[in-house]
């Protein structure tokens, strides 16, 4: 492989929980905030916007709506994504774009599905930019999923309007100690690069693929696995938090196409 700063930086990336004091500086948070927002965007719209959390009372807040993950609370930086197309919307209203789809006979469209997913790419790929800088800064950063979930209480307290939903959540800082252990483990390419069409795995290479997992989780499978297959299941989807994370989620995919909150 080549060497190259940045390959070598993306390699030895791990997402880091346990984050030492040390402020991050005026001059630092800056540098990230540019870096952040020179990610590419569709259309160049940035459709998308970071709720920045210094409240410390948010940050508690949070560690609990995100299914009790205390080290938000112990955080430096906590950074909202959310898909936004209010911005741009708010802005169209102010352009009179209605009365012009009015006169010229033109359905006013409002975001839909389609808009979702593509400012939800937006944030998404800003988001990373923000990984990969706060590591050139010599931070750490990990993504909270859950931010997903509980979006009536997270849109109470951080106070987004319909056409906005968060989309990630990263919280940086520096690492208190230097990581240890092995690095996580990644699937083989030969499992997730495809050659021109997609290719379902056989029975034999579905086996190959988790085959280390098996050899070296057996021991540790949650109660009534009997295999890798039904530990990853019981542990990651067939749990609370998929249930909450799909009704949340269906619960705000619906009022961004509605354009308005339906309060429950
Ligand atoms: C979309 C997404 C959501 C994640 N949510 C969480 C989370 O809520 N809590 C957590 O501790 N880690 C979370 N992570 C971090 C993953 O657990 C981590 O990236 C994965 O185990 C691989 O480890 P590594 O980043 O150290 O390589 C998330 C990562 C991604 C990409």
């Amino acid at each position: 492989m080549p060497h190259h700063e940045t390959l070598q930086l993306l390699e030895e990336r791990r997402s880091l929980r346990l984050f030492s004091d040390a402020p991050i500086t005026q001059e630092v948070r800056e540098a990230l905030i540019q870096a952040t927002l020179r990610a590419p965007s569709a259309g160049n719209l940035m459709n998308y916007s970071i709720i920045e959390v210094t409240n410390q009372e948010i940050k508690d807040r949070l560690a609990i709506t995100c299914d009790h993950q205390p080290m938000i609370a112990r955080a430096p930086l906590v950074w909202v994504f959310l898909a936004d197309l209010h911005r741009l919307y708010d802005y169209f209203t102010q352009c009179d774009v209605p009365k012009l789809c009015e006169r010229e006979s033109r359905e006013f469209h409002t975001p839909a599905e389609g808009e979702f997913l593509l400012a939800a790419n937006d944030a998404i790929v800003a988001a990373q930019n923000a990984v990969v800088a706060a590591e050139a800064l010599g931070m750490g950063s990990c993504y909270i999923g859950d931010i997903i979930e509980n979006v009536e209480i997270h849109r109470e307290l951080l106070d987004f309007p319909p056409w906005c939903f968060p989309v990630t959540m990263l919280i940086a800082g520096y690492p208190k100690k230097a990581p240890k252990g092995p690095k996580t483990p990644r699937i083989d390419q030969e499992f997730v690069v495809h050659n021109n069409r997609y290719k379902r795995l056989t029975p034999e290479e579905l086996k190959q693929l988790y085959a280390k997992n098996e050899e070296h989780l057996s021991a540790r499978y949650i109660k009534g696995a009997e295999n890798f297959g039904q530990h990853l299941y019981l542990k990651k989807i067939g749990t609370d938090f998929a249930v909450e994370l799909t009704r949340s989620f269906r619960k705000g995919l619906k009022e961004w196409c509605d354009g308005q909150v339906t309060r429950t």
